[in-house]
């Protein structure tokens, strides 16, 4: 049975009736089309695309252009999770028309939504996006975009004042209409905080468990990335390593002349011009020893 299309509405709805949310992210077809097989509940195609599968230093330097090509080919996977995908920098920040502009070129290229980092200081961007009938997913709390703002990958929010902060900034999000909130690297009683305070969901990540749902980078949860893991990273499989393994006795086949075989070669059509092979002249069969 081929249960029904997830959309930003279900994915409010669903904390109302206790059930957690489960996201990943997703930047290919394959990837896609696997994770929805999975049954995750929203794709986020995200900005860590720049530097999980694009090699970049950061999340900084991803372009418009990128983002929409792989966009395009988690979509081509035609998923019935929530398919969500970032704005990345420079975007959405100058302009609430810049913000509504490129939002809705994620959407002619299939997605269903879109993410943006910030709090209160990007609401006439958000306020636009949602006026513009675009689901909005807000993202708080150690947004990467802001890295050389924050001096590094650090958690934010630990002290008292900037707790109290992210927490206004996540009621003005609600108020301003986006269907749910990710929030990163902040401290668990902080995510628990948030979470209770709003009738919108919080996805988690690096957040705590009080969170409505949880969401993970994929190459982080399959052991595809590189570098030490962040702590809240959890490895569900080492995928790298089965690369490396795959692709080490592909070589060393290929170099011992074990590869092809000849099941895995394909043969050439029967000459018709070759004289036909005579027919073969049955053997008698042997004598049975039995007597009946
Ligand atoms: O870009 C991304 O993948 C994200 C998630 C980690 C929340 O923003």
């Amino acid at each position: 049975m081929s249960r029904a299309k997830i959309t930003a509405r279900t994915i409010r709805e669903m904390k109302a009736r206790g059930e957690r949310i489960v996201s990943v992210t997703a930047y290919d077809y394959p990837t896609a089309r696997l994770v929805d097989e999975a049954g995750v509940d929203l794709i986020l195609v995200g900005d860590s695309l720049a530097m999980v599968v694009l090699g970049y230093e950061s999340t900084i330097p991803v372009t418009m252009a990128e983002m929409m090509h792989h966009v395009r080919a988690v979509v081509r996977a035609q998923p019935r999770a929530l398919v969500i995908a970032d704005l990345p920098f420079a975007s959405f920040q100058a302009s609430p028309e810049d913000a509504v502009r490129n939002s809705a070129r994620f959407l002619k290229r299939g997605a269903e939504g879109v993410k943006l980092e910030g709090g209160r200081r990007v609401l006439p961007q958000i306020d636009a996006i949602v006026a513009a009938d675009i689901p909005v997913l807000g993202h708080l709390g150690l947004t990467p975009q802001s890295v050389h703002a924050f001096g590094g990958y650090r958690v934010q929010a630990r002290g008292r004042g900037p707790a109290e902060a992210l927490l206004e900034d996540a009621l003005a999000l609600e108020r301003a209409g986006v269907f749910a909130i990710v929030l990163e690297g902040i401290p668990r009683e902080l995510g628990a905080e948030v979470t209770h305070a709003l009738s919108i969901p919080t996805i988690g990540i690096g957040a705590g468990l009080e969170c409505d749902g949880q969401v993970l980078v994929l190459h982080d949860l399959i052991g595809l990335s590189f570098g030490k893991p962040a702590r809240f990273v959890r490895r569900y499989a080492e995928v790298g390593e089965a690369i490396r393994t795959a692709v080490t006795s592909f070589g060393e086949d290929v170099r011992a002349g074990r590869y092809p075989s000849a099941e895995e070669t394909y043969a050439a059509a029967p000459d018709p011009t070759a004289t036909p092979p005579t027919a073969a002249v049955p053997e008698a069969p042997e004598k049975s020893s039995c007597k009946s």
